[in-house]
């Protein structure tokens, strides 16, 4: 592997650029994280605790970013802190897991005022308690298709190209001027004026595929053997997101569903591989988000609510937390 450290000392005619923080350096905070960085803006990492920022700085202070079909890897020579810096936060990316976002939110709150928050998080529910939480600040809502996984801890790898639509459901027509740093970091986006149509329609292809992965115990292609167990929760889906306000976002589930399914055949999906190494699922955000609504909506969805039972005793059997 061929290293080398980043150097970015802006120079002196250049405006000073804003600085973004970083919440959750998991493998899309890093993709994101190191991608500012190279682009020339300051990243500040924001880890968990005094012992999270101990292990970052034993493995050298930096993260480690390989890109797709690259030998090389490139070094990023990060500033990390924990949350009670008492600095202000102008952006924030967090990248955090759906169940962690609140709790990781919490230390940062006065540093919070007038900061603009980017959430990444998979499924629903979670974006809606963080809004809740700071109903004085702007949330921007992404909903990804980037492929990254973490080789060790603070090294990443990018795996797939991939697109993140963003949006802000309180203000769908008003893209924030910041989006050219984006262009900018090379990271691939797109504004959605229907950001929860996106995040629905996600949703729906996460529950459609990751659920039986998990209790098949198999690499997604294997799933094209067994359409007729995805078909009906696919066709229960369409009438959730239809019903919940997203008709548009309801449409050909099947076929993206088999399309994904072929694009990722030898892949083992993320809740797959949440279970196969001991840890929490967003089953709460996925499936569990899915059951709330449609019973919200009065919508009877039996191999969805089959599917859910199933996975949660399928997890209580593991000892991992179902709901
Ligand atoms: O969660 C995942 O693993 C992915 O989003 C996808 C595409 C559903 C399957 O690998």
């Amino acid at each position: 592997l061929v290293t080398q450290p980043l150097i970015s000392s802006p120079t002196i005619s250049e405006p000073a650029k804003a600085c973004w923080h970083v919440l959750g350096v998991g493998s899309l905070g890093s993709l994101w994280a190191t991608r500012l960085a190279q682009a020339g803006h300051e990243v500040r990492l924001i880890l968990r605790d005094a012992e999270r920022l101990s292990a970052y700085q034993a493995a050298g202070g930096y993260l480690r970013l390989q890109q797709p079909q690259q030998q090389s890897c490139t070094d990023y020579a990060l500033a990390a802190e924990t949350p009670d810096t008492i600095t202000s936060i102008q952006r924030l990316v967090v990248a955090c897991k759906a169940y962690d976002v609140v709790s990781a939110l919490k230390p940062l709150l006065s540093r919070l005022q007038g900061a603009e928050v980017l959430l990444l998080q998979n499924g629903l529910g979670s974006q809606q308690a963080v809004m809740e939480f700071l109903p004085h600040t702007r949330c921007l809502l992404v909903s990804s298709t980037e492929g990254a996984y973490r080789q060790q801890p603070f090294q990443v790898v990018h795996a797939g190209v991939g697109q993140n639509w963003l949006g802000d459901p309180l203000r769908p027509q008003q893209p924030p001027e910041w989006l050219k740093d984006l262009a900018q970091a090379n990271i691939p986006h797109v504004w959605a004026e229907n950001i929860m149509g996106r995040l629905w329609r996600k949703l729906a292809i996460n529950c459609a595929i990751n659920p039986l992965t998990v209790l098949l115990r198999c690499r997604n292609g294997v799933l094209l053997e067994h359409q007729s167990q995805w078909e009906p929760i696919c066709l229960e889906l369409q009438q959730l997101l239809s019903s919940a306000g997203h008709p548009e976002s309801a449409h050909d589930l099947i076929p993206e569903v088999q399309q994904i399914l072929q694009a990722t055949q030898a892949n083992y999906s993320s809740m797959y591989q949440d279970v196969k190494q001991a840890r929490p699922t967003e089953i709460t955000y996925l499936l569990g988000y899915a059951c709330t609504e449609a019973q919200r909506l009065g919508l009877e969805l039996p191999h969805l609510q089959r599917l859910h039972q199933q996975l949660q005793q399928e997890l209580s059997a593991l000892g991992l937390p179902s709901h």
